[in-house]
Formats: C-alpha cells, structure tokens, sequence
C-alpha cells in the first residue's frame, strides 16, 4: 500500500522520457537529445475496402496518433493516392511526417513510420512499427469492407533507420490487394 504514491512518482518520470524500443545511433544522440522521439502510436478506426473488380477503387483510412510527439493526422490510401518507395507500397498521411504501408501478404500488417525530429531541419532517420488489426469483414456486392475489431489499437516503434532515398514515381496505383 505505501508503494503506490512512489508508484505514481515513477509513472510520472517514465512518461517524460518513455523507454525506447530501438537504440538511437550516436551520431543522432546529439540531435534526439533536443526533440521528442516516436517511442508508441496509437490507431483509430482502422478501416479497409477491397473491390472485386477494380484495384484502384481499394481503400485503406485509419487516424494515426502518437501521444509523445503530439501528432494526430489522418491516414488513407483511395484512389487519387501516389504511392512512393521501391516497392511502391508507402502511403503518405496528412501529416508528411507520417507514412504507412499496409499489405496483407509478406509483411503482413499496418507498419507506420514517423520521421524523427522533422523540426531539426532535414530529417534523416524514421521509426517504424507495425500492428495486426484483427478485422472484421462483411461481403458486399461489389467487394469487402473490413472494420477493425478494436477501435484503437497502440503499436511500439521498433526501428530507427535512416530514411529511404525519395524515387521518382510514374504510376498512381500500388500492388496491394485485399
Ligand atoms: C538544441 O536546442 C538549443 C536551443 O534551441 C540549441 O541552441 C542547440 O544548438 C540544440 N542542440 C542541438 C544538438 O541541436
Ligand atoms: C470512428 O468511427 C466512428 C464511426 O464511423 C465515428 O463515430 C468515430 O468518431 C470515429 N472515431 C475517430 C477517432 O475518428
Ligand atoms: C483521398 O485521400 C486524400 C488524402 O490522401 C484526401 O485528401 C482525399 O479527400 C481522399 N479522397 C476521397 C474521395 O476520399
């Protein structure tokens, strides 16, 4: 009983500087010391439609959160979305600090990246983390629409690496289907 006021103290400090799953490369320690790094983020609504017919009319729309950086945005992929990387599965989010792929093959799952400390000028390095959304799913006549069982969903970033090279991109339609 005398524990929980020591506790909440701890929980208090823990929250200022949230323990890292990636380890911050020396050259960034300077850098990383002044901003605040992705460590967790948080999913809502992660919803998904897959057509029968037409690839292009797929959609993927979450919102997208991280508590420590304070960046809330929106996240969808429709049909007026350019994906970029070489595989040409990223999706950028209304915040161009954040991205996602998300593919039900390979990888499988929603990974998000989050540029680290995009206010220190260029940014050079990005986290990463992935979830599996547990999904919901009922057939329409023209393809599948699927809900996230849980509203929202927290992940861990797990990687800090440096950002992939921009290439330029020619086609409007990335590879993923449902
Ligand atoms: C950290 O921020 C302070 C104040 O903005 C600045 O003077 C200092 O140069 C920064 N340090 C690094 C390593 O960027
Ligand atoms: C999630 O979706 C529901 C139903 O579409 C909506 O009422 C709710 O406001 C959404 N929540 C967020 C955080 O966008
Ligand atoms: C498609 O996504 C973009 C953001 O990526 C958004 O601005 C636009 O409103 C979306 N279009 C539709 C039809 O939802």
């Amino acid at each position: 009983m005398h524990a929980v006021p020591v506790l909440f103290s701890l929980a208090a400090t823990v929250s200022a500087s949230k323990a890292l799953h990636y380890t911050i490369p020396n050259n960034f320690k300077a850098l990383a010391s002044n901003c605040t790094l992705p460590a967790e983020f948080v999913v809502t609504n992660f919803t998904t439609y897959t057509d029968k017919a037409d690839d292009s009319l797929n959609t993927v729309c979450f919102q997208f959160g991280d508590p420590d950086t304070k960046i809330r945005t929106t996240c969808q992929r429709n049909s007026t979305s350019t994906p970029s990387g070489p595989s040409k599965n990223i999706y950028g989010c209304d915040d161009a600090s954040i991205a996602f792929i998300y593919q039900t093959t390979g990888v499988a799952g929603l990974t998000l990246t989050e540029k680290a400390c995009p206010s220190a000028g260029n940014p050079k390095l990005e986290a990463s983390g992935l979830i599996a959304p547990e999904l919901d799913c009922t057939d329409t006549s023209t393809g599948t629409l699927c809900h996230a069982k849980q509203e929202s969903i927290q992940g861990d970033f797990d990687s800090l690496e440096p950002i992939p090279p921009k290439v330029p991109t020619r086609r409007a339609r990335g590879a993923w289907r449902g």
